[in-house]
């Protein structure tokens, strides 16, 4: 996607080899206009594939969800973190492990709002080694719900999370594939033919 890719060469930041910094405009201040076409990218790339529900995780996946939400209209759920979680009737939860972190996360849902009727969406910010999609999936797979597909803002491409989700046989569609971030250069590989 062009004006994403514009976008991140003019406002991202490679903060080290693994790292991209894309604070101005999609992890902490947020560009509306940004989102909505994100959302409209994403619609398009799914119209066919009979969405009914995008699921996501808080917080920075919450506002392309929600634009994608919006154009489809479908509802959006998005997973919450928790430190503890207190039994909670019709609560689904899955682990995601953070290399970065190397630590442990706790993320839950309600199977009020995904069930079987439902073939689902995923969308998140950024696609790294790959774990927090595959909580999702595990919460989607727990709520007896299909995943019609993942959709990524941006994936680090040389990281291994995109592999692994096509491996699994999922639709991945990332709006903008980074190949490098070495020597301080923000470096894009081509979008995946899906
Ligand atoms: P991992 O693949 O290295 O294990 O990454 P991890 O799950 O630990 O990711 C931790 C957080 O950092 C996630 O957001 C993830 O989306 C984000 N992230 C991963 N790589 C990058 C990157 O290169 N740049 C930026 N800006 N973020 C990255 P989170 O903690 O869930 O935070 P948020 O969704 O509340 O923003
Ligand atoms: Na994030
Ligand atoms: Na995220």
């Amino acid at each position: 996607m062009e004006l994403l890719q514009k976008k991140i060469v003019e406002e991202g930041i490679a903060l080290s080899e693994t790292v991209l910094k894309v604070d101005r405009f999609l992890n902490h201040q947020i560009d509306p206009q940004l989102m909505s076409e994100i959302g409209k990218e994403f619609a398009t790339r799914y119209q066919d594939e009979k969405v009914t529900k995008i699921v996501t995780l808080e917080s920075s996946g919450i506002a392309p969800a929600v634009m994608t939400g919006l154009v489809m209209g479908v509802p959006v759920v998005f997973a919450r973190k928790k430190k503890s979680l207190t039994l909670t009737e019709g609560l689904i939860t899955s682990s995601v492990y953070s290399y970065t972190k190397q630590e442990t996360t706790d993320i839950s849902m309600s199977n009020k709002f995904v069930d079987q009727t439902d073939r689902v969406l995923v969308i998140d910010d950024f696609l790294a080694n790959g774990q927090a999609a595959l909580a999702l999936i595990d919460l989607i797979d727990k709520a007896g719900a299909e995943v019609a597909g993942i959709g990524i803002v941006i994936e680090k491409a040389f990281q291994d999370g995109g592999m692994l989700l096509r491996e699994k046989g999922y639709r991945v569609d990332s709006l903008a594939r980074i190949a490098s971030l070495n020597n301080q250069t923000i470096q894009f590989a081509t979008e995946e033919e899906t």
